[in-house]
């Protein structure tokens, strides 16, 4: 079966993700400076890359999985030598030198489910039924290479992007002459390039950070951004100054014959006096069960390791068999990360405060004594609501321990007691908002602000949500500038974005003659929204993506659906009386049908779904198109939404499932696919009759 054409969101979201990941490999591998844990990373690598596989059209040469590190190339000037030691911010000037080979990086799994069916893959292509692993710990620090000559220290790098790295030979040279290892004893061979990580134990990371604190300087985050901030520096003096540590677990380069198994690699790096994994925390296991087995007495001892480590490696031991497994764009087949699940950590509620979303829900948000989760500074934790609150029984000044799962904000597993605390009083829901100071009122678990028009917070969410790509999707139109909008009083309801003047947009922070005229052209091209796409921008609660889709069917017009009561609206097929409820209530404040009318007057006008196609969702299900060339009459955004509308796919790229291609004015190679492969072509007067024909004249 050929793979599916990919629609439209799809698209969307492997964009997002690639922007998402490109963004973080430059705070990682660039700055030093990562603001989510590996984890996190992990799972956006993982969703991308499943994507990309489940949709081979998509997939892309400059993608981020196909790269073996991350750091977008960058300028790199000379390399300096400032004469009084203070911190340089470690960026941007180090030298580049290309690794000899590429230094991979490590798929990671985090069961043992996955360790399995590694084992099983791994089996399966050797054709052997029996094969030995190394283990060692996943240190949790910068990967550098360091290269010696008859023995002596030449070289030194980071990884960089994994081609090619930043020389920090001076400052790895002031590391191994600590660990009196500028020259290898015995017998070294004539050139060799180790492998290796550099890390900060955890009490000379505590005591790092005591002392810049003392002086007043910006403390690191944990143990993996010091280390790499300590040696990603201008004056290796500073470097020097930090008790940083390195292990060594490769040998990437020899100019004699590498021996035949890891085990013995590591052997021949110890006798070279060069620091390996300690004895106690590595070992050859027979079979896949031991590896298992080892990963779960690590995960024992974690706690008590003097350095932090995210997981195992999971290597396979015979060079030979590594050999024939080779390796993917950026990682081998023949090892493994098998990671640590998040760590809970415990820390103090220092306050609750209440945050107040678009719907007015309140949401009590827990600010704690900053803590380190999994990589990541924590310093506050969503409670959801007051039930949660009252339930885990969380006050101010209780211990709590936190979990971070993947998402930015943690959660609050549950409040430790403490023998002989002194309680605060329980958290008590304000009585007024704290933006808008209107009242407050109950709905079940959840306390709302009344204050629907006049508060700042719900208007500011609104406008977003109005903005956001599932509804009128007017690009630009971002929290930065929607805050500045509202603040300034620009937009004090949705009818005002269709008011908004140049000057305004240029009166604001971060907008230019280019960008404000882009704004004002995204808000106007959004003024013909389908019915389904404007309900459910108008933040109705209950009104989602679903319900909004079948309100657009069975009513067809907004006009129809302002009439509507109760009871005709519970009549339908998933409505139930909470939903007619709010529609009917949203429908009947005068303040809301003044912002409608205004917006009609501003030129405004919703679409309407003719009779035929009303009570049928999806007259166009199954159909995809693909555009080539630009229409007259309506943008690709516009083309699109309509045909989403009625249930119809777009697709970037042709293939034989293609239903239609649509061809414009200079179509590009996509025509010629579909001549190729005998897709239908449609010009814009058929696709324009097509549109009226399934309902959207
Ligand atoms: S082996 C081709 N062994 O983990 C194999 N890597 O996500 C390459 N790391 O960039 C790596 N401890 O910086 C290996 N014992 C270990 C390691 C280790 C930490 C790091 C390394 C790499 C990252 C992969």
């Amino acid at each position: 079966m050929s793979p599916p054409d990919a629609p439209l969101h799809i698209q969307v979201r492997i964009d997002e993700l690639r922007e998402q990941i490109r963004h973080h490999d430059h705070l990682y591998y660039g700055l030093g400076e990562p603001e989510i844990a590996d984890s996190e990373y992990d799972k956006l690598f993982k969703a991308l890359h499943d994507l990309e596989e489940q949709y081979p059209d998509l997939s892309s040469p400059d993608s981020p999985t196909r790269r073996v590190g991350g750091a977008v190339p960058r300028f790199v000037g000379k390399p300096a030598g400032s004469a009084t030691p203070k911190v340089v911010t470690p960026v941007e000037q180090f030298s580049k030198v290309p690794h000899d080979r590429p230094l991979l990086s490590l798929d990671s799994v985090l069961v043992p489910d996955e360790v399995y069916a590694f084992d099983k893959r791994v089996k399966k292509e050797l054709d052997v039924d029996r094969i030995e692993y190394v283990v060692e710990p996943k240190y949790d620090g910068l990967s550098v290479v360091i290269g010696f000559r008859d023995g002596d220290f030449v070289e030194g790098a980071t990884r960089g992007d994994g081609q090619t790295g930043e020389s920090i030979a001076p400052n790895l040279r002031s590391i191994l002459s600590r660990l009196t290892c500028l020259t290898l004893p015995g017998r070294v061979p004539q050139r060799i390039v180790v492998r290796g990580e550099v890390y900060l134990r955890l009490p000379d990371f505590q005591a790092l950070n005591r002392q810049l604190t003392e002086r007043g300087e910006k403390t690191f985050a944990n143990p993996r951004n010091a280390a790499s901030g300590s040696l990603r520096q201008l004056d290796s003096r500073i470097t020097a100054s930090r008790p940083l540590v390195l292990t060594c677990y490769d040998l990437m380069v020899s100019s004699d014959p590498l021996p035949p198994t890891h085990w013995e690699t590591v052997a021949l790096l110890e006798s070279w006096s060069l620091p390996v994994p300690e004895p106690a925390q590595r070992q050859m296991c027979h079979g896949i069960e031991e590896v298992i087995a080892f990963h779960r007495s690590m995960m024992e001892r974690r706690e008590d390791l003097p350095f932090e480590i995210d997981g195992i490696v999971v290597k396979l031991n015979s060079r030979d068999y590594q050999e024939q497994l080779g390796e993917k764009s950026r990682s081998p087949r023949w090892a493994i990360a098998f990671k640590f699940p998040p760590r809970k950590e415990l820390t103090t509620v220092q306050d609750i405060v209440v945050s107040v979303g678009r719907t007015g829900a309140l949401t009590p948000i827990a600010l704690l004594t900053p803590v380190e989760v999994g990589g990541v500074t924590i310093s506050r934790a969503t409670l959801h609501n007051v039930e949660e609150v009252a339930r885990k029984d969380v006050r101010v000044g209780d211990r709590v321990k936190i979990e971070r799962a993947g998402d930015v904000i943690p959660d609050i597993v549950e409040r430790v007691a403490m023998p002989g605390e002194q309680r605060a009083a329980p958290f008590a829901v304000p009585r007024h908002c704290p933006v808008c100071q209107s009242a407050v009122v109950q709905e079940g678990p959840v306390y709302y602000c009344t204050g629907q028009t006049v508060c700042s917070a719900q208007l500011k969410g609104g406008i977003q949500h109005f903005a956001s790509k599932g509804a009128l999707n007017i690009e630009g139109l971002g929290e930065k500038t929607v805050a500045q909008l509202v603040d300034k009083s620009f937009v004090k309801d949705l009818s005002d974005l269709y008011r908004l003047t140049k000057e305004q947009l240029l009166s604001l922070d971060g907008f230019a003659e280019k960008s404000a005229t882009q704004l004002l052209s995204a808000i106007a091209q959004s003024n013909t929204p389908s019915l389904e796409r404007f309900l459910f921008g108008l933040g109705i609660h209950h009104v989602g993506h679903h319900v909004a889709r079948i309100l657009a069917a069975e009513f067809g017009a907004l006009e129809t659906l302002l009439a509507a009561t109760r009871e005709e609206l519970v009549e339908i097929h998933d409505v139930g009386p909470e939903i007619a409820q709010s529609v009917v209530h949203f429908f009947a404040e005068p303040r809301n049908l003044a912002v409608l009318d205004s917006m009609k007057a501003l030129g405004v006008a919703v679409q309407t779904v003719s009779r035929e196609t009303s009570g049928q969702v999806a007259p166009l299900k199954g159909k995809s198109f693909v555009f080539s060339g630009g229409l007259k009459s309506l943008n690709r955004q516009e083309a699109a939404q309509r045909l989403e509308a009625l249930g119809g796919r777009v697709t970037s790229s042709v293939s034989k499932h293609t239903t239609y291609v649509v061809v414009g004015k200079a179509p590009g190679s996509k025509l010629a696919e579909a001549e190729r492969l005998g897709v239908a072509l449609l010009d814009e007067a058929g696709f324009l009759e097509l549109l009226q024909r399934a309902g959207i004249g």
